[in-house]
């Protein structure tokens, strides 16, 4: 692991944003800074965090991890779905095809935590359409994975929880569509939850966007990463669940449990700020995810991530 120091020296050069008109048209997402020129989108990952909704502050190399896990994870799957990847020039940027965003993201779990922990045991898990079984125990594994699928928020407002009775009745996906998309949600699950376990980790549950281009499916935006999934570390899982102790997570489950926890912050309101020493800690969070998942080091450069991306840019001849 890239050591402490190091990450602290990272703190004031990580990326906020990156303002770079030539690449196109912006949408500045939660994360991501998406510049698109006709069909193709340049995808820079900042190294931005957000949780319930909210930007909250940056996080040392925070991007290139889940650009490269991003990069790593479309790899192991390549021969399960279409992906909208065409280049990475930069360790935190992918040039993909734009895709025709489906207005769900589709959340599938393998175990019952989190916020649908939370709406399970509120009585208010019923929007999804599923038929619960009763007496479930937080951190419960499934039969089988399950699809819970929400509808894609604009900033500031919560994704909200849909089942797949009204998806189709309001026409949000085509039948045949939705059904596409949900048999590559339970395929790519399927080998995420694989191959995580031979690297001594759970997937626990994970969120997949898809979209249609030139009226294909195809994979979008990011997978697998610590953004996007939930991961608890394989070993003790049976035991901590058997006692009801809190799961050890490398996921972003670790930033939401330090908002509600210390500040009492569940996405109402001004989010509080960031420490440095959390900062430090979450992306602490995220290498180990990176190293665990891949089995190799993370190494990378103390310095202005926006200079390093601007000189890869220029050197590939998109600026
Ligand atoms: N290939 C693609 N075509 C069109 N839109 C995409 C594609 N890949 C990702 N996106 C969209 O780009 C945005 C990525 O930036 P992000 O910071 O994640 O935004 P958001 O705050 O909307 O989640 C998302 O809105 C995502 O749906
Ligand atoms: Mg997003």
């Amino acid at each position: 692991m890239i050591p402490e120091s190091s990450i602290r020296a990272q703190l004031p050069s990580t990326l906020r944003q990156l303002d770079l008109p030539g690449l196109g048209e912006l949408y500045r997402g939660k994360v991501r800074d998406n510049y698109s020129r006709g069909d193709r989108i340049v995808m820079i990952t900042t190294d931005r965090v957000s949780a319930f909704d909210h930007v909250l502050g940056t996080i040392p190399f925070k991007g290139e991890v889940l650009s490269r896990l991003t990069l790593f994870w479309f790899d192991k799957v390549k021969d399960l779905a279409p992906t909208h990847l065409i280049d990475a020039p930069d360790p935190s940027v992918m040039v993909v095809k734009r895709a025709k965003a489906l207005p769900v993201e589709i959340v599938i779990r393998g175990y019952i935590t989190g916020s649908l922990w939370r709406d399970y045991q509120a009585g208010k898990a019923g929007a999804y359409g599923i038929a619960w079984p009763k007496g479930l125990k937080k951190d419960q594994r499934f039969d089988q994975p399950i699809i819970t699928p929400s509808t894609k928020a604009e900033y500031g407002k919560h994704d909200e929880p849909i089942s797949e009775a009204e998806i189709l009745k309001q026409g949000l996906v085509a039948p045949e569509v939705w059904r596409e998309a949900t048999a590559i949600a339970h395929r790519l699950f399927q080998r995420g939850q694989e191959w995580a376990a031979s690297r001594g980790l759970i997937l626990v549950d994970t969120k997949y966007e898809m979209g249609l281009a030139d009226g294909k499916l195809v994979v979008i935006d990011e997978i697998h990463t610590p953004d996007s999934s939930r991961y608890w570390v394989a070993e003790g899982y049976e035991e901590r669940f058997a006692r009801g102790a809190e799961q050890e997570m490398l996921d972003k489950e670790n930033i939401r449990q330090w908002l509600i926890k210390e500040h009492g912050f569940s996405g109402h309101g001004q989010p509080p700020p960031l420490s440095d020493d959390v900062r430090v800690m979450l992306a602490q969070k995220y290498i180990e995810a990176f190293e665990r998942l891949t089995g190799t080091a993370f190494e990378s450069q103390v310095g202005s991530v926006a200079a390093r991306i601007e000189k890869n840019l220029k050197a590939k001849g998109y600026l």
